[in-house]
């Protein structure tokens, strides 16, 4: 492949700071890391895209694809290191909780060589739902397991059940409660007058590699404070992410009833299939997201009172994103991990909802 960057380049850029990844370091693996053919017999760039929040998943994710692990043991490696990573409060463990107070995660994924999926959806308790949808993929004659049941099938691969509550997330929930109605009998606390925004954090990544296997894998607490019970794009396949091996993978980040009602994750990756490049395949996502959004989520501008990403990735390696607004992405593209700038639909930073 004429692009590539030099071997040397690739191989120094896996080797800062890594140990090589043994089977035994990956829990429930696909399969065990094995050689890598020569990189004249590459068939892509092997490459690992995220939502901004997954500038380390890149660099575990890559790391693993040069190491010769399998594409999605890559991607979920990655973006566990978000879920247990306590300061972030959009996924995992220190995920802000719903309503009541719990912290319930969904996640789900796609593994191209496979052509598998698996998912969970208000999980509790368990800090790595994207391991949990895994196993669902590579354990189970189904797709999608929730609630109770999905905890249940944890506990017995050996997961532990914890407190996913931690005191930043117990305490922006108490300033929530507290806030929500002023004729209630929680009073008032006044540092969270100006919390008008619920945040909506999620990690997706998506990976191919040198072979041109390609993954893909989506997790999150949801919406913060949701209705307990609800569910957003990220668990649904097809909408928080999708693989086609033959194609590419997408993935998303935002408010989550909106993507679900385009099926973002599969339009994206069937708008690679008819030739479009993974930015302009996020950009027509986006238009149609547009198109059937009701008129009550618009502002006085006629644009959006949210927001959504799209990232992808292609068979050869190609990658982009984009946003309703601006903002950025993490891409891991052989020369480093680094943060870059997303095409967008519109130039103002997102109203608050
Ligand atoms: N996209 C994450 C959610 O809406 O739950």
């Amino acid at each position: 492949m004429s692009d590539l960057l030099s071997r040397r380049k690739f191989l120094a850029s896996a080797a800062v700071g890594v140990a090589a990844t043994r089977a035994r370091d990956i829990p429930f693996p696909m399969r065990p890391p094995r050689p890598l053919p020569p990189q004249s017999r590459w068939a892509a760039k092997p490459v690992a895209v995220s939502s901004a929040n997954g500038l380390r998943a890149v660099q575990k994710a890559f790391d693993m694809l040069l190491q010769g692990a399998d594409t999605l043991d890559a991607v979920i490696e990655g973006v566990k290191i978000q879920e247990l990573d306590p300061n972030d409060d959009s996924v995992g463990y220190g995920g802000l909780p719903n309503a009541d107070g719990v912290v319930q995660l969904d996640a789900s994924c796609m593994h191209g060589p496979t052509k598998r999926a698996g998912a969970v959806g208000a999980l509790e308790g368990i800090k790595t739902p994207s391991e949990v949808a895994k196993l669902v993929l590579k354990y189970t004659n189904h797709i999608f397991l929730v609630g109770e049941g999905a905890k249940r099938f944890a506990l017995q691969y050996g997961f532990r059940e914890e407190d996913l509550l931690t005191e930043h997330s117990r305490e922006v929930w108490l300033h929530w409660r507290a806030n929500l109605n002023p004729d209630d009998d929680y009073l008032d606390v006044p540092e969270a007058q100006h919390m008008t925004v619920r945040p909506t954090g999620t990690i997706n990544c998506d990976a191919v590699t040198p072979q041109g296997d390609i993954s893909s894998v989506t997790t999150t607490s949801g919406l913060a404070f949701k209705i307990p019970g609800r569910v957003g794009d990220s668990p649904i396949i097809g909408a928080g992410q999708y693989t086609d091996n033959d194609i590419g993978a997408a993935g998303s980040t935002g408010r989550g009833e909106s993507n679900i009602k385009v099926c973002g994750g599969f339009l994206t990756v069937e708008l690679m299939r008819r030739g479009l490049k993974p930015t302009d395949a996020c950009l027509e996502t986006l238009k149609r997201v547009i198109q059937i959004t009701e008129p009550r989520l618009l502002g006085p501008d006629g644009k959006p009172k949210f927001n959504l990403n799209f990232y992808a990735v292609n068979k050869r390696g190609e990658f982009g994103a984009a946003s309703l607004y601006p903002g950025s992405y993490a891409a891991h593209d052989g020369r480093e991990a680094k943060l870059r700038d997303m095409a967008s639909l519109y130039e103002r930073p997102a109203a608050s909802r």
